[in-house]
């Protein structure tokens, strides 16, 4: 009896095995360049991690909206059996203060930090690849930099949608009389053409040859200290020298019978994801169907975004300065708690704040899978597109805006409409609150899906509803990642920016019902599901990405 049981469970076991394990690996980047880059590195023998630092450089080069060396992110990894986060995200400079964005009269000076100077915080790329390295690398670190040194040196061709990218930035600084340096390097990048930055290429050089030392001391540190003090920025020496990326828990959470790891504070975006998939879990059995994208569906979805960005603002920052709840936020009374509040059938009043400014969100996402099974989920970015506008003289890569992300004032909304208070106010060294969420889903162990999104606040929202599609409604990755999704997060009153294609007559019920409707695109998502051990891939249409499974 005994025997025959244990049979049973190897049985199990094995089935377990062929089901999940893959022989395959797949890439879902952003752009083609950092796809065959990442591709030749695991061709090469690299791993997952490997793959993923040699994209990460490859998008500071071909990707500049988000891409970046000038920014920072998260790495979400699972190697092995042990996972890990690399928190790489930016820090607000020493002499940052609580108050640096306010007037004489205690009022925002709107735009101080998101264009020029200001804007940026300590960038924590550098560092941030060099400890992933470090930890779970396999190729050498000159060899994983020189794709990008190559693309810097070379040229790259401009794909159109940068083209159209770059010069609707340069048109839209001139039209606001924005004093930033960005036409100086990339005017030239015009639809395409052969695009060369023989600045930038030297500083990959340097990290190449040096790693962080390349970047955080030596030539480049005086390139951006030296800018800094031409334009009364306040990067020093000593904050550079400071910059350490650190490694953190990921967040990990059952929900349906997979096991979620995603990310911590100082991101909101895995508290947020693993708040709207658990409280959807408990409300959707109260309903006897669940329609995909259908008005119950959007509006239960926008009931649960209303208490998911209240609890942002009031709790979530960086956990080095501020006590977050991580575990009483996501703990399952608590979910019930939330659930219980969730009005089925009319909005729940919002009190009235004015509406935060939107403008055009990047960042930038990459889901990389190993043929051993090892994945990186890395979302990365400088804030806006094209970051701060402002390119380092000589260093040749652009500064990120994400001073932004904290709250310059309670009840003032960022560029993202979203507001904060003490948790996500501005000090020295502290890191701004981010919706980055890099997500990885598990089944006994085996990777079942890695997801993730550039857009603001609007990740959280890409990130859930991609797991809700391949999972609870069972699409593919092509399916999944194309599907039309909707947002609302508490503010602006009672609004939903929804994706074109959203159903006219969804769209006429949410009205009915209150709702005002916005349509209006958020990021593309960068997806990779492993369906009983073959591997899908899949880059939103609406980029310039480029997926592969091989
Ligand atoms: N800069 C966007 C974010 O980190 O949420």
């Amino acid at each position: 009896m005994k025997k025959s049981l244990l049979g049973i469970l190897l049985l199990g076991l094995v089935i377990n095995f062929t089901t999940y394990a893959s022989e395959q690996a797949a890439v879902a980047m952003p752009d083609a360049y950092s796809a065959d880059a990442a591709k030749a590195i695991l061709e090469k023998g690299g791993n997952a991690i490997d793959a993923a630092i040699t994209a990460q450089f490859v998008l500071a080069v071909t990707l500049p909206e988000a891409g970046n060396i000038g920014g920072g992110g998260f790495m979400l990894v699972k190697k092995g059996d042990t996972t890990d986060f690399i928190d790489y995200r930016e820090k607000a400079p020493l002499t940052a203060h609580r108050d640096m964005y306010l007037d004489e009269n205690g009022d925002v000076i709107r735009g101080l930090s998101v264009y020029g100077i200001l804007a940026s915080g300590v960038p924590g790329t550098v560092s941030g690849m060099w400890l992933a390295h470090q930890k779970h690398g396999s190729l050498a670190w000159n060899d994983l930099v020189q794709p990008a040194v190559d693309l810097a040196e070379n040229g790259f061709i401009v794909h159109p949608k940068l083209g159209r990218s770059v010069a609707g930035f340069i048109q839209r600084m001139k039209a606001r009389e924005i004093n930033v340096n960005f036409a100086d390097y990339f005017a030239d990048a015009k639809a395409d053409t052969l695009f060369k930055q023989p600045e930038l290429a030297a500083t990959l050089k340097r990290i190449r040859d040096r790693g962080p030392d390349g970047f955080y001391k030596g030539e480049t540190a005086d390139q951006i200290v030296a800018f800094m003090s031409k334009h009364n920025g306040l990067i020093s020496h000593q904050d550079l020298a400071m910059y350490q990326a650190k490694s953190r828990q990921p967040i990990r959470d059952k929900w349906q019978q997979y096991e979620v790891l995603t990310a911590p504070p100082p991101s909101s975006g895995g508290i947020a994801v693993l708040q709207w998939l658990k409280i959807y879990e408990q409300v959707r059995s109260s309903y006897k169907t669940m329609g995909h994208n259908s008005a119950d569906y959007v509006h239960l979805l926008a009931e649960i975004g209303k208490r998911v960005f209240a609890d942002r603002a009031a709790y979530l920052g960086d956990p080095d300065f501020y006590p977050v709840p991580v575990q009483d936020l996501i703990a399952d009374a608590y979910i019930s708690q939330r659930a219980a509040q969730i009005n089925k059938t009319a909005i729940s009043i919002t009190d009235e704040i004015d509406p935060g400014l939107y403008e055009s969100e990047e960042t930038t996402h990459f889901s990389i899978v190993d043929k051993q099974g090892n994945a990186v989920s890395n979302t990365t970015t400088i804030n806006l597109g094209f970051g701060s506008g402002m390119v380092v003289e000589g260093a040749g890569f652009i500064l990120n805006d994400e001073m932004d992300d904290f709250s310059a004032k309670p009840g003032v909304a960022n560029v993202f409409g979203a507001y904060g208070g003490k948790a996500n106010e501005i000090q020295p060294q502290k890191r701004m609150l981010s919706s980055m969420s890099p997500t990885i889903l598990l089944k006994d162990n085996n990777v079942k899906l890695v997801t993730g999104s550039p857009g603001g606040t609007t990740i959280i929202t890409s990130v859930y509803q991609s797991i809700l599609n391949a999972i609870e409604f069972d699409m593919t990755a092509e399916q999944a990642v194309n599907t039309p999704r909707f947002h609302h997060q508490l503010w602006p009153k009672d609004t939903i920016r929804y994706h074109p294609n959203l159903s006219e007559s969804v769209i006429e019920k949410l009205k009915a019902l209150g709702y005002t409707m916005q349509e209006r695109r958020f990021g593309d998502l960068h997806m990779v599901i492993n369906r009983n051990g073959k591997l899908e891939a899949a880059s939103e249409a609406s980029g310039r990405g480029k997926s592969i499974v091989f």
